[in-house]
């Protein structure tokens, strides 16, 4: 999800502004992809990297989240949506993190949909923190135990969408993009649409996908 800073600039707004906007997209983007069919989607919001920006900036995107987990909550229990947000989040306010783990543990068990949140998140931090729970619990360093200790717990992405115009994954989910679609789009993230993202859908089922192999 990139560009809510040019977005709110564009506007003559603050940078909190376009976070605000951009949060309040997330579910309502979410429930396009599921009227489209797909039945998990992840949403990164705040990569390792971004945590470095201003405290001002990332405690503002951290009480995004907890206020959008608290809006959600019911429809994702009515829809029987499992929530989880991937990434290291050891160092937000207890509050916001018991909102979090409230939301996990009510939804745990749903298989239907799944809408998870990515913050503080980074590729190279989840191989690593993969790799060192096997070394740990003394499994074999294999593609298949590593796939369990993601925190995507075997999940790879078909389709990784990027807004914003830049094309690049930084540091998104970088062992489970091995076979995904990659889709670059121009918009910022506060100006994507339901047709954009239907656009994107229908493109994608138009793609044949071989993961390597000779099309038989
Ligand atoms: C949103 O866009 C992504 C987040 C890290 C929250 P940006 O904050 O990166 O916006 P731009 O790229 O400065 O426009
Ligand atoms: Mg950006």
């Amino acid at each position: 999800m990139d560009g809510n800073g040019r977005w709110a600039k564009a506007q003559g707004k603050s940078r909190q502004y376009g976070h605000k906007i951009g949060s309040s997209k997330v579910y309502d983007v979410f429930k396009q992809c599921v009227k489209l069919g797909c039945e998990s989607a992840t949403f990164f919001a705040m990569s390792s990297e971004n945590m470095l920006r201003s405290d001002e900036e990332t405690e503002y995107i951290s009480l995004l989240l907890k206020s959008s987990i608290e809006e959600h909550f019911s429809d994702l229990l009515l829809n029987k949506t499992k929530f989880k947000v991937i990434g290291d989040i050891t160092k937000l306010p207890d509050d916001i993190k018991q909102v979090i783990k409230n939301a996990e543990d009510k939804t745990k068990d749903f298989t239907d949909l799944k809408l998870y949140i990515a913050y503080n998140y980074g590729g190279q931090w989840d191989i690593l923190n993969a790799v060192k729970s096997l070394v740990h619990k003394n499994h074999a360093i294999t593609t298949e135990n590593l796939n369990d200790y993601l925190s995507t717990t075997d999940d790879f992405p078909d389709l990784i969408v990027r807004t914003g115009g830049y094309k690049r994954l930084s540091n998104f989910m970088l062992w489970q993009s091995c076979y995904s679609e990659l889709e670059f789009l121009d918009k910022l993230w506060p100006d994507i649409s339901d047709h954009d993202i239907k656009l994107i859908f229908d493109q994608y089922l138009n793609t044949e996908r071989n993961f390597g192999r000779i099309k038989k």
